[in-house]
């Protein structure tokens, strides 16, 4: 059976707008963060606390998590590198902190320049210094379902990463489909294996929709029992290392899908809708959520 309630998890602000090439300006960013935590998420990927050489668009996370108001309940999460990425993290008073290695060494070196056995060694005093503050540690496994330089990943090496974050001690741990490829009878292996290493009610799906595949993988996930996904409003997004790489899925479109079949989501659709309309106005990007765009018609 699949489940009654899941928690979506918003990640526009961050993984939506992070590769955009103009500069959103600061209170456009804020703006989009209070609306969607008042349309009810609870949680909302706000920020990155990564080098603005590599990512310019986020260089004003601490500015974004200083100006936004704190909903109580609310987790807000940013990215983190490395360790400098934390003392801005925690300085900002961030909820949660997001670590991120690949199931592909390939991507490993193109996303953050170095090995995965690198990466895992470099979040290892990023995860102690979150613990030792109370901040939520989650752990983001790219390219779980492919790659773009190396192709197919195995499903072991998936499994590799979620145990080498489990161990550091990850909250929670996402199967990110990072550029899109994966097709729900993947999926389900995947969900199926890595629920042998990790509790599956603290683990996600994050599906960009480059293939167009995002909500049947979801549909998919749900027969493993996932409980929490990831989307980004009006399809918000891209992958500056992967190229061609749409958006996550639309958060509109994932709610429309969960309404239909009956399970909670605690986010009001049509404040999304909205929400939707102001940030691709704003930053003059065509909004692609299906169910935003045809319930903006009627
Ligand atoms: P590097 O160039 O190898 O490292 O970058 P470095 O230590 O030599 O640092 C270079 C410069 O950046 C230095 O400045 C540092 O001080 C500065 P300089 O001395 O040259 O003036 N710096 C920082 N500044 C602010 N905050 C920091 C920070 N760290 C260093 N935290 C590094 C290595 C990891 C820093 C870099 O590669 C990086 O920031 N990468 C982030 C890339 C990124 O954000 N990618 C997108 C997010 S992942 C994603 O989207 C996938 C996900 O959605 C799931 C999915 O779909 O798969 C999560
Ligand atoms: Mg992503």
């Amino acid at each position: 059976s699949i489940p009654s309630a899941v928690k979506i998890v918003e990640v526009g602000p961050r993984d939506g707008l992070q590769n955009e090439k103009d500069f959103v300006p600061t209170p456009v960013k804020i703006e989009l963060v209070n609306r969607l935590a008042a349309a009810g998420f609870k949680n909302v990927e706000a920020a990155s606390f990564v080098s603005p050489k590599w990512v310019p668009q986020m260089a004003d996370g601490a500015e974004v998590m200083n100006g936004i108001e704190r909903r109580a309940g609310t987790i807000y999460s940013v990215l983190t590198p490395n360790l400098k990425g934390f003392e801005g993290a925690l300085a900002a008073r961030a909820d949660e902190i997001v670590i991120f290695g690949a199931a592909s060494e390939a991507f490993s070196q193109k996303n953050i320049n170095c090995s995965i056995a690198e990466s895992i060694a470099r979040f290892e005093p990023v995860v102690a210094a979150a613990k030792e503050h109370g901040v939520r540690v989650r752990g983001s496994v790219s390219c779980a379902l492919g790659c773009p330089y190396q192709g197919e990943v195995p499903v072991a090496s998936v499994v590799d990463v979620v145990e080498r974050f489990a161990a550091l001690g990850c909250d929670e741990i996402d199967i990110a489909d990072t550029i899109g490829v994966g097709t729900p009878k993947r999926t389900r292996e995947v969900f199926s294996a890595v629920t042998q290493s990790f509790p599956r009610e603290r683990l996600s799906g994050h599906f960009h929709d480059t293939y167009g595949q995002a909500l049947a993988n979801i549909y998919a996930a749900l027969f493993e029992g996932i409980e929490i996904y990831h989307a980004s409003v009006a399809g918000l997004g891209g992958c500056p290392y992967a190229k061609g790489a749409t958006g996550n899925v639309a958060t509109e479109d994932v709610l429309y899908l969960m309404n239909g079949l009956g399970i909670e989501t605690g986010v009001d659709l049509d404040q999304v809708v909205a929400i939707g309309d102001f940030i691709s106005t704003s930053i003059g990007r065509a909004n692609v959520s299906r169910a935003g765009k045809a319930l903006l018609a009627k």
